[in-house]
C-alpha cells in the first residue's frame, strides 16, 4: 500500500500522465485494471486560468477512475497557485506539478524542465501551490538539465521542505528527450535522502521490471508510462506477479473486447471521427506482437471513419481467431 499524504492508495502502481494518451477512456480502463492511481496528462495553468474551454475539458473525470490526480504545468507561482485552486475544486484528489517536460514549447515558455535550471522557482512554484490546496500535493521532475550535472537530491529535497507529499522521479534528463535508459540509480539516491514518498518512473516495459524496480531503489511507488499502452492489463500482471500467482496474458477475444471498449469510450468522450483517429494510433500499440500485425496497420493508415475502422478491426481479429492463435 502507499499513502500519499492523507491518501490511501488501493497498491503501489501509478499511470504515468501522458498527453494524448491519459484520457479519460484510458484512465477508466488502467483503473479497472488494476492501477493504485491515474493521472490526467498535463494541463497548462494558464489556459485553466484564462478559462480556455479544451484546457476545461482536461478535467472532465468520472467516479469510476478516483482517486484522480490532476497534473498542471505553468512557469508562474500565482498562476500556478490558481490553477492548483481551480482543479481542485473540479475535483481532484491530488495536485501534481510537472517540473520535467523536455517539449521545446514548454521549455521556451520556462516551465517543465526548465525549472530544473532554477532552484528558487521550483521553491516558490511549490510553496505557492501547497499554499493554496488542500488535497496531497506531489511533483514529477527529470534528475536536472543535462547529464553532467544531476540536481535531482537537491530539488527533491528542496520540494520536500515546501510542503510536498512526493516526489515522482523520472531519471533521464531533460536533455536526452526519451533517449538513453532511464537511470535508476538516482532513484535510489533519491529514496535515501527524502522522508515523503518517492515514487519511480522510467523504462518499466513489462510487469517483472516494476518489481525489480522496488527492489532496486527501495522506492515507494512505481509509475508506468509506456509499458501500459498497448498492454494495459500490466498493472494487474505485476500484482499478480508479486502474489506469486502466473501471469495472464490476454486472449484474443479479451483484447479485442478491451480495444472496442475503448474505441467506445473515446468516441463518447470527443466523437467518433476524432475517436477513430486517436484509436488508429493506439491500435499501432494493441497488436504490437501479434501476428499480420505490420498489413493490418498499412491496412488502417487511411481509414477515417468509426465503421470502416471497426469492420477492419473485426476482420483482423477474426482472421486470427480462425488461424487459433
Ligand atoms: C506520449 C507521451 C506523453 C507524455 N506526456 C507527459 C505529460 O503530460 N506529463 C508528464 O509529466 N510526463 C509525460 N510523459 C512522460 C511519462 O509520464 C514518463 O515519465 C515517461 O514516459 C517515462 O516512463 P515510461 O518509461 O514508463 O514510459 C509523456 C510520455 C509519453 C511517451
Amino acid at each position: 500500500m502507499l499513502q500519499i499524504g492523507s491518501l490511501k492508495l488501493e497498491n503501489w502502481l501509478i499511470m504515468a500522465p501522458m498527453a494524448g494518451i491519459t484520457s479519460l477512456p484510458f484512465r477508466l480502463i488502467v483503473k479497472k485494471l488494476g492501477a493504485g492511481l491515474v493521472t490526467t496528462e498535463m494541463i497548462s495553468a494558464e489556459g485553466l486560468i484564462r478559462g480556455q474551454k479544451t484546457t476545461l475539458s482536461y478535467l472532465k473525470s468520472h467516479p469510476d477512475e478516483r482517486p484522480l490526480s490532476v497534473q498542471i504545468f505553468g512557469s508562474k507561482p500565482e498562476v500556478m497557485a490558481r490553477a492548483a485552486g481551480i482543479v481542485v475544486k473540479a475535483g481532484a484528489n491530488i495536485v501534481d506539478i510537472n517540473m520535467g517536460c523536455p517539449v521545446k514549447k514548454i521549455i521556451k515558455n520556462g516551465a517543465g524542465g526548465a525549472l530544473l535550471r532554477s532552484p528558487q522557482r521550483v521553491k516558490e512554484i511549490v510553496t505557492a501551490v501547497r499554499r493554496s490546496c488542500q488535497v496531497p500535493l506531489t511533483v514529477k521532475i527529470r534528475p536536472g538539465w543535462s547529464i553532467d550535472k544531476s540536481v535531482a537530491v537537491e530539488t527533491a529535497r528542496l520540494i520536500e521542505d515546501c510542503g510536498a507529499d512526493a516526489v515522482t522521479i523520472h531519471p533521464r534528463f531533460v536533455k536526452q528527450g526519451f533517449s538513453g535508459k532511464a537511470d535508476w540509480n538516482i532513484i535510489a539516491d533519491v529514496k535515501e535522502q527524502l522522508k515523503i514518498p518517492v515514487i519511480g518512473n522510467g523504462d518499466v516495459l513489462d510487469p517483472s521490471l516494476a518489481l525489480q524496480m522496488k527492489r532496486q531503489t527501495g522506492c515507494d511507488g512505481v509509475m508506468i508510462g509506456r509499458g501500459a499502452i498497448g498492454n494495459p492489463w500490466i498493472f494487474k500482471q505485476i500484482l499478480d506477479m508479486e502474489d506469486g500467482r502466473a501471469i495472464r496474458q490476454p486472449g484474443l477475444h479479451e483484447r479485442r473486447t478491451l480495444i472496442m471498449e475503448h474505441f467506445r469510450l473515446l468516441s463518447v468522450s470527443i466523437g467518433e471521427h476524432r475517436a477513430a483517429k486517436t484509436m488508429r494510433g493506439l491500435l499501432l500499440w494493441y497488436t504490437k506482437g501479434l501476428p499480420h500485425s505490420s498489413r493490418f496497420r498499412g491496412l488502417i493508415t487511411s481509414i477515417k471513419d468509426c465503421n470502416t475502422l471497426v469492420s477492419a478491426l473485426d476482420q483482423y481479429f477474426s482472421t486470427l481467431e480462425d488461424e487459433k492463435i
